[in-house]
């Protein structure tokens, strides 16, 4: 179950009702998916060949077009990070930018673990959604956010998409850093 933080306050929100209304009032979709549907040997497996994405992507079939259905996504794949990604290191600090994209990016966990730290509105400001297994996010369109893992440093998420161009990162500044 996701746990949330608030940057600015430090207030910690956890238990699916508090997380839920939370992320719904900052507009942010927040659902779950039975991750106990994967084959066991998925569960805790980071080197993914195309076969076993294929396998996670059927194996959530429904739940997928389900919500694309309803959201309208049109495409989806399966990404993968951990330390046997090659240049993780580089690819998380490129992922630390604050950004915004021109569609919803939509994650379901289905193992280890992420963080979106997330703009909210002006009273709230940044805060962080801890997702595990079983967590499935859509962050608004345009709404600036960025990623980062957790101490396992691994991940297995399906993504989906209206378009694959239109997920791309446009860096976003401050208003206030702008005008400096
Ligand atoms: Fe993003």
């Amino acid at each position: 179950m996701a746990v949330i933080k608030v940057r600015n306050t430090k207030e910690v929100i956890e238990g699916h009702d508090n997380v839920l209304s939370f992320l719904e009032k900052q507009g942010v979709l927040y659902e779950h998916w039975d991750m106990s549907k994967l084959p066991e040997g998925l569960r805790e497996k980071f080197d993914l060949n195309d076969q076993e994405k294929e396998e996670i992507l059927s194996t959530f079939k429904e739940d997928i077009e389900e919500l694309a259905g309803r959201r309208g996504y049109k495409t989806w794949d399966v990404i993968t990070l951990s330390d046997a990604t090659p240049n993780l290191d580089e690819l998380l600090k490129k992922f630390e930018n604050v950004h915004v994209h021109t569609e919803d990016e939509v994650r379901a966990i289905a193992a280890g673990h992420g963080i979106f730290i997330i703009k909210g509105d002006e009273q709230t400001g940044y805060f962080d959604v801890e997702l595990e297994a079983g967590d499935v996010i859509s962050v608004p369109e345009g709404n600036p956010h960025f990623f980062t893992l957790m101490e396992d440093r691994k991940v297995v998420a399906v993504r989906l998409f209206i378009e694959t161009e239109g997920w791309v990162a446009h860096p976003y500044q401050e208003k206030d850093e702008v005008n400096q």
